[in-house]
Protein backbone atom coordinates (compact mmCIF):
# COMPACT_ATOMS: atom_id res chain seq x y z
CA UNK A 1 0.00 0.00 0.00
CA UNK A 2 1.03 3.56 -0.73
CA UNK A 3 -0.33 6.52 1.00
CA UNK A 4 0.16 10.13 0.35
CA UNK A 5 0.48 13.10 2.40
CA UNK A 6 -0.99 16.85 1.59
CA UNK A 7 -0.17 19.94 3.56
CA UNK A 8 -2.54 22.82 2.69
CA UNK A 9 -3.39 26.51 3.62
CA UNK A 10 -1.52 28.72 5.95
CA UNK A 11 1.14 26.65 7.71
CA UNK A 12 1.51 26.19 11.30
CA UNK A 13 4.02 24.73 14.10
CA UNK A 14 2.85 20.92 14.35
CA UNK A 15 2.28 20.08 10.65
CA UNK A 16 5.67 18.40 10.53
CA UNK A 17 5.04 16.31 14.21
CA UNK A 18 2.31 14.74 12.16
CA UNK A 19 3.85 14.02 8.74
CA UNK A 20 6.43 12.21 11.27
CA UNK A 21 3.81 10.01 12.98
CA UNK A 22 2.06 9.15 9.75
CA UNK A 23 5.13 8.13 8.20
CA UNK A 24 6.37 5.92 11.32
CA UNK A 25 3.01 4.21 11.77
CA UNK A 26 2.81 3.67 8.17
CA UNK A 27 6.02 2.24 7.82
CA UNK A 28 5.60 -0.48 10.64
CA UNK A 29 2.10 -1.60 8.63
CA UNK A 30 4.84 -2.14 6.00
CA UNK A 31 2.94 1.11 4.08
CA UNK A 32 5.02 3.28 1.44
CA UNK A 33 4.86 7.36 2.14
CA UNK A 34 5.15 10.09 -0.45
CA UNK A 35 4.83 13.91 0.48
CA UNK A 36 2.84 15.60 -1.90
CA UNK A 37 4.55 19.02 -2.51
CA UNK A 38 2.30 22.66 -1.45
CA UNK A 39 -0.79 21.66 -0.90
CA UNK A 40 -3.49 20.53 -4.10
CA UNK A 41 -1.09 22.28 -6.73
CA UNK A 42 1.14 19.56 -6.13
CA UNK A 43 -1.84 17.37 -7.59
CA UNK A 44 -2.71 19.70 -10.52
CA UNK A 45 -0.61 19.15 -13.88
CA UNK A 46 2.58 17.43 -13.48
CA UNK A 47 2.55 16.36 -9.85
CA UNK A 48 4.90 17.23 -7.45
CA UNK A 49 5.94 15.07 -5.03
CA UNK A 50 8.99 13.95 -2.40
CA UNK A 51 9.12 10.47 -0.98
CA UNK A 52 9.05 10.36 2.55
CA UNK A 53 12.16 8.48 4.32
CA UNK A 54 13.56 8.31 7.46
CA UNK A 55 16.00 10.43 6.77
CA UNK A 56 13.71 12.94 5.88
CA UNK A 57 11.78 12.67 8.85
CA UNK A 58 14.69 12.58 11.24
CA UNK A 59 14.86 16.52 13.22
CA UNK A 60 11.09 17.42 12.07
CA UNK A 61 9.16 16.96 15.37
CA UNK A 62 10.57 20.51 16.36
CA UNK A 63 10.35 22.11 13.09
CA UNK A 64 8.10 24.94 12.10
CA UNK A 65 6.23 25.15 8.91
CA UNK A 66 5.66 21.71 6.58
CA UNK A 67 8.55 19.75 4.57
CA UNK A 68 5.87 19.62 1.59
CA UNK A 69 5.49 23.54 1.13
CA UNK A 70 1.91 24.43 1.01
CA UNK A 71 -0.70 26.50 -0.90
CA UNK A 72 -4.04 28.21 -1.27
CA UNK A 73 -4.61 26.79 -4.63
CA UNK A 74 -7.94 25.44 -4.61
CA UNK A 75 -8.54 22.84 -7.88
CA UNK A 76 -12.28 23.60 -7.44
CA UNK A 77 -11.75 26.94 -8.96
CA UNK A 78 -9.89 24.99 -11.94
CA UNK A 79 -11.89 23.45 -14.83
CA UNK A 80 -11.68 19.31 -14.56
CA UNK A 81 -9.14 20.40 -11.20
CA UNK A 82 -11.14 17.16 -9.20
CA UNK A 83 -10.42 15.20 -12.18
CA UNK A 84 -6.89 16.37 -12.39
CA UNK A 85 -6.36 15.83 -9.05
CA UNK A 86 -7.95 12.02 -8.79
CA UNK A 87 -5.38 11.44 -11.93
CA UNK A 88 -2.62 12.10 -10.47
CA UNK A 89 -3.45 9.98 -7.43
CA UNK A 90 -3.43 7.05 -9.83
CA UNK A 91 -0.27 8.03 -11.72
CA UNK A 92 1.36 8.40 -8.48
CA UNK A 93 0.04 5.10 -7.21
CA UNK A 94 -1.40 6.72 -4.31
CA UNK A 95 -3.55 4.60 -2.44
CA UNK A 96 -4.99 6.92 0.39
CA UNK A 97 -4.83 10.58 0.61
CA UNK A 98 -3.86 12.00 4.27
CA UNK A 99 -4.94 15.58 4.07
CA UNK A 100 -3.55 18.36 6.81
CA UNK A 101 -5.36 21.52 6.60
CA UNK A 102 -8.02 23.62 7.84
CA UNK A 103 -12.04 24.53 6.27
CA UNK A 104 -10.23 25.70 2.85
CA UNK A 105 -8.07 21.78 2.47
CA UNK A 106 -10.47 19.87 4.11
CA UNK A 107 -13.48 20.97 1.83
CA UNK A 108 -11.41 19.70 -1.18
CA UNK A 109 -10.89 17.05 0.50
CA UNK A 110 -14.50 16.23 1.12
CA UNK A 111 -14.92 16.98 -2.53
CA UNK A 112 -12.41 14.29 -3.15
CA UNK A 113 -14.00 11.54 -1.03
CA UNK A 114 -17.46 12.11 -2.38
CA UNK A 115 -15.76 10.85 -5.78
CA UNK A 116 -15.17 8.14 -4.50
CA UNK A 117 -11.67 9.32 -3.49
CA UNK A 118 -10.12 7.40 -0.93
CA UNK A 119 -8.97 10.32 1.85
CA UNK A 120 -9.01 11.65 5.18
CA UNK A 121 -7.93 14.91 7.19
CA UNK A 122 -5.92 16.11 9.77
CA UNK A 123 -7.10 19.53 11.32
CA UNK A 124 -4.91 22.32 10.98
CA UNK A 125 -5.08 26.20 11.70
CA UNK A 126 -3.57 28.34 14.56
CA UNK A 127 -7.42 30.03 14.23
CA UNK A 128 -8.73 26.70 16.12
CA UNK A 129 -11.86 27.75 14.35
CA UNK A 130 -12.85 24.04 12.78
CA UNK A 131 -15.66 22.57 14.54
CA UNK A 132 -16.01 18.94 16.08
CA UNK A 133 -12.61 19.23 17.41
CA UNK A 134 -11.81 20.58 20.86
CA UNK A 135 -8.48 21.61 19.05
CA UNK A 136 -6.02 22.08 16.69
CA UNK A 137 -3.00 22.11 16.88
CA UNK A 138 -0.65 25.24 16.01
CA UNK A 139 -3.08 27.39 18.42
CA UNK A 140 -1.37 26.77 21.66
CA UNK A 141 1.75 27.94 19.73
CA UNK A 142 0.30 31.27 18.27
CA UNK A 143 -1.36 32.04 21.91
CA UNK A 144 2.14 31.66 23.38
CA UNK A 145 3.69 33.58 20.84
CA UNK A 146 1.10 36.43 21.59
CA UNK A 147 0.75 35.91 25.34
CA UNK A 148 4.95 36.47 24.89
CA UNK A 149 4.33 40.13 22.76
CA UNK A 150 1.94 40.89 25.42
CA UNK A 151 4.46 40.91 28.43
CA UNK A 152 6.79 42.87 26.61
CA UNK A 153 4.66 45.32 25.59
CA UNK A 154 3.06 45.37 29.20
CA UNK A 155 6.70 46.97 29.89
CA UNK A 156 7.09 49.69 27.01
CA UNK A 157 3.35 50.77 27.74
CA UNK A 158 3.70 51.57 31.19
CA UNK A 159 6.88 53.40 30.63
CA UNK A 160 5.46 55.49 28.03
CA UNK A 161 2.14 55.64 29.62
CA UNK A 162 0.53 54.49 26.39
CA UNK A 163 -2.41 52.37 24.71
CA UNK A 164 -1.24 49.82 22.66
CA UNK A 165 -3.15 48.16 20.20
CA UNK A 166 -2.38 44.15 19.67
CA UNK A 167 -3.42 42.91 16.32
CA UNK A 168 -3.89 38.84 16.46
CA UNK A 169 -4.42 36.49 13.47
CA UNK A 170 -8.45 34.93 13.68
CA UNK A 171 -10.11 35.43 10.48
CA UNK A 172 -13.74 34.28 11.09
CA UNK A 173 -12.75 33.69 15.38
CA UNK A 174 -11.30 35.10 17.90
CA UNK A 175 -9.94 32.19 20.06
CA UNK A 176 -6.63 33.50 19.53
CA UNK A 177 -7.58 36.69 20.88
CA UNK A 178 -9.55 35.36 23.71
CA UNK A 179 -6.94 33.51 25.28
CA UNK A 180 -3.71 35.18 24.22
CA UNK A 181 -5.95 38.17 25.47
CA UNK A 182 -6.76 36.55 28.91
CA UNK A 183 -3.52 35.20 29.53
CA UNK A 184 -1.56 38.39 28.40
CA UNK A 185 -3.75 40.62 31.17
CA UNK A 186 -5.41 42.31 27.78
CA UNK A 187 -7.58 45.44 29.49
CA UNK A 188 -10.09 44.63 26.23
CA UNK A 189 -10.56 42.07 23.68
CA UNK A 190 -11.99 43.07 20.20
CA UNK A 191 -13.46 40.01 18.34
CA UNK A 192 -15.32 39.23 15.11
CA UNK A 193 -18.00 37.39 17.13
CA UNK A 194 -18.84 40.59 19.47
CA UNK A 195 -20.08 43.60 18.06
CA UNK A 196 -18.33 46.16 20.03
CA UNK A 197 -18.38 50.52 20.25
CA UNK A 198 -15.35 52.60 19.99
CA UNK A 199 -16.51 54.68 22.57
CA UNK A 200 -16.66 51.31 25.00
CA UNK A 201 -13.18 50.84 23.79
CA UNK A 202 -12.29 54.65 24.82
CA UNK A 203 -13.71 54.25 27.79
CA UNK A 204 -11.54 51.05 29.34
CA UNK A 205 -8.61 53.46 27.77
CA UNK A 206 -9.69 56.27 30.18
CA UNK A 207 -10.27 54.43 32.87
CA UNK A 208 -6.35 52.48 32.70
CA UNK A 209 -5.38 56.43 31.87
CA UNK A 210 -7.02 57.39 35.59
CA UNK A 211 -5.50 53.78 37.28
CA UNK A 212 -2.55 52.16 35.93
CA UNK A 213 -1.47 54.32 33.34
CA UNK A 214 -1.24 52.62 30.39
CA UNK A 215 -3.58 49.99 28.53
CA UNK A 216 -2.89 47.16 26.29
CA UNK A 217 -5.88 46.04 24.14
CA UNK A 218 -6.57 42.95 21.66
CA UNK A 219 -8.15 42.76 18.67
CA UNK A 220 -9.01 40.10 16.35
CA UNK A 221 -7.77 40.58 12.54
CA UNK A 222 -11.26 39.95 11.54
CA UNK A 223 -12.95 42.06 14.22
CA UNK A 224 -15.53 44.59 12.98
CA UNK A 225 -15.27 48.16 14.11
CA UNK A 226 -18.66 49.90 13.21
CA UNK A 227 -19.65 46.66 11.71
CA UNK A 228 -16.79 46.81 8.88
CA UNK A 229 -13.98 44.34 8.23
CA UNK A 230 -10.34 46.17 7.52
CA UNK A 231 -8.84 44.26 4.77
CA UNK A 232 -5.44 45.00 2.57
CA UNK A 233 -7.23 45.84 -0.43
CA UNK A 234 -9.18 44.06 -3.48
CA UNK A 235 -6.81 41.29 -3.10
CA UNK A 236 -8.55 37.48 -2.29
CA UNK A 237 -7.41 34.28 -2.22
CA UNK A 238 -8.82 31.24 -4.50
CA UNK A 239 -10.68 30.13 -1.66
CA UNK A 240 -12.23 33.89 -1.57
CA UNK A 241 -10.86 35.37 1.50
CA UNK A 242 -9.62 38.90 1.70
CA UNK A 243 -6.39 39.55 2.95
CA UNK A 244 -7.03 41.30 6.10
CA UNK A 245 -4.78 43.44 8.43
CA UNK A 246 -4.68 46.55 9.55
CA UNK A 247 -7.78 47.05 12.15
CA UNK A 248 -5.34 48.04 14.74
CA UNK A 249 -4.19 50.91 13.16
CA UNK A 250 -7.38 52.20 12.64
CA UNK A 251 -8.36 51.65 16.50
CA UNK A 252 -5.09 53.04 17.48
CA UNK A 253 -5.91 56.00 15.70
CA UNK A 254 -9.00 56.65 16.82
CA UNK A 255 -8.47 55.78 20.41
CA UNK A 256 -5.84 58.36 20.24
CA UNK A 257 -7.99 60.78 18.62
CA UNK A 258 -10.87 60.65 21.03
CA UNK A 259 -9.15 60.01 24.01
CA UNK A 260 -5.94 62.42 24.05
CA UNK A 261 -3.89 59.09 25.57
CA UNK A 262 -0.72 58.56 23.20
CA UNK A 263 -2.01 55.20 21.01
CA UNK A 264 0.91 52.60 19.01
CA UNK A 265 -0.48 49.76 17.24
CA UNK A 266 1.50 46.36 16.30
CA UNK A 267 0.16 43.83 13.88
CA UNK A 268 2.07 40.35 15.45
CA UNK A 269 0.82 38.96 11.92
CA UNK A 270 3.18 35.40 10.79
CA UNK A 271 5.32 35.39 13.63
CA UNK A 272 2.18 33.96 15.30
CA UNK A 273 2.28 31.22 12.64
CA UNK A 274 6.10 30.85 12.60
CA UNK A 275 8.69 28.65 15.04
CA UNK A 276 8.80 25.58 16.86
CA UNK A 277 5.53 23.87 17.99
CA UNK A 278 4.93 23.87 22.20
CA UNK A 279 4.73 20.48 23.47
CA UNK A 280 1.22 20.38 23.58
CA UNK A 281 0.76 21.00 20.01
CA UNK A 282 4.09 18.23 19.10
CA UNK A 283 2.06 15.45 20.92
CA UNK A 284 -1.47 16.54 19.86
CA UNK A 285 -0.04 16.29 16.17
CA UNK A 286 1.43 13.38 16.56
CA UNK A 287 -1.72 11.93 18.32
CA UNK A 288 -3.54 12.72 15.16
CA UNK A 289 -1.09 11.25 12.95
CA UNK A 290 -0.67 8.18 14.57
CA UNK A 291 -5.16 7.84 14.65
CA UNK A 292 -5.28 9.14 10.90
CA UNK A 293 -3.00 5.97 9.95
CA UNK A 294 -5.73 3.97 12.21
CA UNK A 295 -8.19 5.57 9.64
CA UNK A 296 -6.61 4.46 6.86
CA UNK A 297 -6.02 0.94 7.97
CA UNK A 298 -9.64 0.61 8.89
CA UNK A 299 -11.02 1.98 5.59
CA UNK A 300 -12.39 4.83 7.18
CA UNK A 301 -12.87 7.15 4.03
CA UNK A 302 -14.25 10.88 4.39
CA UNK A 303 -13.52 11.08 8.09
CA UNK A 304 -11.32 13.73 10.06
CA UNK A 305 -9.16 13.17 13.25
CA UNK A 306 -10.53 15.30 16.15
CA UNK A 307 -9.83 16.04 19.47
CA UNK A 308 -12.48 15.09 21.75
CA UNK A 309 -12.19 15.78 25.45
CA UNK A 310 -8.83 14.06 26.50
CA UNK A 311 -9.37 11.68 23.37
CA UNK A 312 -8.60 11.38 19.93
CA UNK A 313 -11.36 10.06 17.78
CA UNK A 314 -12.90 10.98 14.39
CA UNK A 315 -15.99 12.43 12.80
CA UNK A 316 -17.23 12.53 9.71
CA UNK A 317 -15.55 15.78 7.36
CA UNK A 318 -19.24 16.58 6.11
CA UNK A 319 -20.10 17.51 9.86
CA UNK A 320 -17.09 19.66 9.36
CA UNK A 321 -16.14 21.57 6.16
CA UNK A 322 -18.12 25.18 6.27
CA UNK A 323 -19.31 24.75 9.72
CA UNK A 324 -16.53 26.73 11.72
CA UNK A 325 -16.28 27.12 15.65
CA UNK A 326 -16.85 30.58 17.09
CA UNK A 327 -16.29 32.03 20.79
CA UNK A 328 -19.69 31.94 22.71
CA UNK A 329 -20.92 34.65 24.28
CA UNK A 330 -20.63 33.12 27.94
CA UNK A 331 -16.77 33.30 27.29
CA UNK A 332 -16.72 36.28 26.34
CA UNK A 333 -18.55 37.67 29.36
CA UNK A 334 -15.99 35.71 31.45
CA UNK A 335 -12.86 37.18 29.65
CA UNK A 336 -15.06 40.79 30.25
CA UNK A 337 -14.45 40.07 34.15
CA UNK A 338 -10.97 41.21 33.52
CA UNK A 339 -11.33 44.22 30.80
CA UNK A 340 -10.33 47.89 32.75
O1 LIG B 1 -5.93 30.56 8.31
C1 LIG B 1 -4.94 30.87 9.22
C2 LIG B 1 -4.45 32.25 8.96
O2 LIG B 1 -3.30 32.42 9.69
C3 LIG B 1 -5.46 33.32 9.34
O3 LIG B 1 -5.47 33.57 10.72
C4 LIG B 1 -4.95 34.50 8.55
O4 LIG B 1 -5.95 35.46 8.31
C5 LIG B 1 -4.53 33.83 7.25
O5 LIG B 1 -4.15 32.50 7.58
C6 LIG B 1 -3.38 34.54 6.57
O6 LIG B 1 -3.24 33.90 5.32
P1 LIG B 1 -1.90 34.10 4.45
O7 LIG B 1 -0.80 33.40 5.15
O8 LIG B 1 -2.24 33.47 3.13
O9 LIG B 1 -1.66 35.58 4.37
Amino acid sequence: MRIGILTGGGDCPGINAVIRAVAIRAWKKGVDVVGVKDGWAGLLGDPQTMHITSDIIGGILPRGGTILGTSRINPLKRENGMGEVIRALSLLGIDALVAIGGDDTLSVAYELHKREGKVVGVPKTIDNDLCNTDYTFGFDTAVQVVTDYLDRLHTTAESHHRAIVVEVMGRHAGWIAMYSGIAGGADFIMIPEVPFSIEEVCAAVERRRDTRGFSILVVAEGAKPQGKLVTRGEEKDEFGHAILGGVAHVLAREIQEKTGVETRSVVLGHAQRGGTPTAYDRSLASRFGVKVMELVENGEWGKMVSLQGANIGSVDLKDVVGKGKFVDPDFYEVAKTFFS
